[in-house]
């Protein structure tokens, strides 16, 4: 038996931005999904139950034909640059998601006994804090780790990111880089693969007096957000993404010098981006009004249109207390903890 956890993400700058090929900043957060692996009485059969969730029992050939349906859904939705058709058979019943993503594991590992896998998480789903990313990498660590497959965190990765395909289109990858290898991430796409670098030695010290509150639930995942981007006109959409992108590495200069009226700056800078991309809602607007009346930053994270949003000020307590006499339940985030982890 085996027991894993990966942590959830948030980006400090540069979602969006990511899938356009400029570098970004993501932080591990305190916030976890667990996986519990083990070998069931049957070995025909792999038994998924989801704490609070739901349980469910399939053959092994089951799932990996529910892989290589997904598969051939992807594949045609990215000759199309359309993926609505996955998307929609993925939404369709949300247990499937986890179970194609078992099915990927055990086709790319060569598993061809069943198991079981209990999962839970702290981690809010569909909040921009890698909900999915977290599923993918503990998954893959778990199963991987069952099997004695031995893998590095980078081929944990690597899988990871082929499950996010599944539930994201094209995904930067950044989500899965930052969950499985934790601490604080420099992220950026390349032809060659992506550039994917710990900032624990540029950035030793912890970050203190960031706030985490979330705005509601979005209407759109992900994947639906990220392709409503790429509809957006080019003219729109490229100098937006490319002022966030110049403005990462003066955000990673102000973290390394603990500037923070620069951090500031250049967080409230990005979320005037990200909303003039139209990913905003009331909710978030109230938040970042009334964050910014306090001289603090705040900013969506991750695809937004809802979710969590990221606050910043000197004064942790006022800005704990602002936001929850708007009515919002706010916490402190731990960022840049532990990657992906065997607990037991
Ligand atoms: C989602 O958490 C972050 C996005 O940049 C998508 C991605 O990087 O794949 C919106």
């Amino acid at each position: 038996m085996v027991t894993v956890s990966a942590p959830g993400k948030v980006h400090l700058i540069g979602e969006h931005a990511v899938v356009y090929n400029e570098p970004a900043i993501l932080a591990a957060v305190g916030l976890r999904c667990h996986v519990k692996a083990e070998k069931g009485k049957d070995p025909s059969k792999v038994r998924i139950v989801v704490r609070d969730g739901y349980e469910s029992e399939h053959r092994v050939e089951e799932l990996r034909e529910l892989a290589d349906k997904v598969d051939r859904l992807w594949s045609e939705g990215k000759e199309k640059g359309d993926f609505s058709e996955p998307f929609a058979f993925l939404k369709e019943d949300w247990k499937r998601a986890s179970q194609a993503f078992a099915g990927k594991i055990m086709k790319t590992l060569g598993i061809t006994e069943g198991f079981e896998l209990e999962m839970w998480t702290t981690i809010p789903l569909g909040s921009g804090l890698g909900s999915s990313s977290a599923l993918a990498v503990s998954m893959t660590q778990a199963i991987s780790d069952l099997f004695r497959k031995d893998l590095s965190k980078e081929k944990v990765n690597d899988i990871a990111f082929t499950l996010e395909q599944y539930m994201h289109g094209t995904p930067s990858g950044a989500d899965n880089a930052a969950t499985a290898f934790g601490g604080m991430t420099w992220f950026q796409k390349g032809e060659g693969g992506p550039t994917i670098r710990s900032l624990a030695k540029e950035v030793p010290h912890s970050l203190e007096n960031f706030v985490l509150v979330y705005a509601g639930k979005p209407e759109k995942s992900t994947g639906e957000l990220v392709q409503m981007v790429a509809q957006l006109p080019e003219e729109k959409r490229n100098p937006l993404m490319r002022s966030i992108g110049e403005m990462v590495p003066s955000m990673l200069e102000a973290m390394k010098e603990k500037d923070y009226p620069t951090i500031k700056d250049v967080m409230n800078k990005t979320w005037d981006n990200l909303h003039a991309l139209g990913l905003s809602t009331p909710n978030i607007d109230k938040i970042v009004s009334a964050v910014r009346a306090l001289g603090g930053a705040a900013k969506g994270c991750g695809a937004v249109g809802g979710g969590v949003v990221l606050c910043y000020h000197e004064d942790k307590e006022l800005l704990l207390k602002t936001l929850k006499e708007l009515g919002f339940d706010p916490w402190e985030a731990d960022l840049a903890v532990e990657g992906v982890r065997v607990d037991g």
